[in-house]
């Protein structure tokens, strides 16, 4: 396995006690001790924020957790940079774009997602909004919208209206089902993926690493584009640096068995923790 130098995730959900976080303290940093053996060294952990509770007793909450294990995390794995965004849920209710504590990094990034999982009737207003507002909106896992699938142009028009798409690691192997993971990598092949994050939960347990994706594009003969999608880019999103156009990275879907577990070796920690829980 080559080694991965300085991948980085902007998509995962840690946050003891809150959301879908860790139960424990302990158990997040567990968790990033894994992903720091995975050489996943710079994270954004983005616990759900329905937009209507921007200024909210539930925020505070995840604040204050966030913040005592950030301060846990700076003794124990010094290497690891981590920091706290939101996956903020677009529900109608209008976000403060000067709220720069929902900013995954200066550059006024914002990662998003549209509620249950459903395609909108109207997919680009909300987006078109937040662009208006001066924000520049990250859509999470746009490949697992359900109805996505039958209106594939979506993605090209999003991007073109300016919005990054985040792919999830899990859906180039099919842990979310078949139509995501062809609908996410159509999207590789056509280069209309910005970046990938692991979109990982701590409750329920879901373990997929952006390392699995970094190392399942380079054995796929993609380098490039898998240190721009779990590298480069997301560091550039969470530093305010340029994003990079990521190019097209075809992936085989003949090898693909559908049982949602797919050809990419499994990393170090996904042995350590078990696929059984943690
Ligand atoms: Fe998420």
């Amino acid at each position: 396995m080559t080694d991965a130098p300085r991948l980085a995730d902007l998509h995962c959900h840690l946050v003891p006690g809150v959301d879908d976080g860790a139960e424990t303290f302990r158990d997040a940093l567990v968790w990033l001790e894994a992903f720091a053996e995975d050489g996943i060294t710079r994270v954004a952990t983005t616990p759900h924020l329905p937009a209507r509770l921007a200024d909210s007793d539930y925020r505070r909450r995840v604040v204050d957790r966030f913040s005592e294990l950030a301060a846990r995390a700076e003794d124990r794995l010094p290497s690891v940079e981590l920091s706290l965004a939101f996956e903020i849920r677009l529900d109608g209710a209008p976000l403060d774009p000067a709220d720069e504590a929902l900013w995954l990094g200066p550059g006024r990034h914002v990662l998003v997602e549209f509620q249950g999982l459903v395609l909108p009737a109207e997919p680009q207003r909300e987006l078109s909004s937040l662009l208006e507002a001066g924000l520049h909106p990250v859509l999470a896992h746009p490949e697992r919208y359900q109805g996505i699938g039958h209106d594939r142009a979506w993605p090209s028009l999003w991007r073109e209206m300016g919005v990054r798409l985040c792919v999830n690691a899990g859906s180039l192997w099919g842990a979310y089902g078949r139509e995501p993971q062809e609908v996410a990598r159509g999207m590789l092949a056509r280069g209309e993926a910005d970046l990938v994050g692991s979109d990982h939960h701590a409750r329920p347990h879901r373990s997929d690493t952006v390392r699995e994706a970094w190392d399942l594009l380079r054995d796929a003969g993609h380098p490039e584009a898998a240190d721009l999608l779990v590298g480069e880019n997301t560091r550039a999103v969470l530093d305010g640096g340029e994003l990079a156009a990521v190019p097209p990275a075809p992936l085989d879907t003949a090898e693909e068995d559908g049982s949602g577990v797919g050809t990419t070796g499994r990393s170090s920690w996904w042995r350590f923790l078990g696929a059984g829980g943690r």
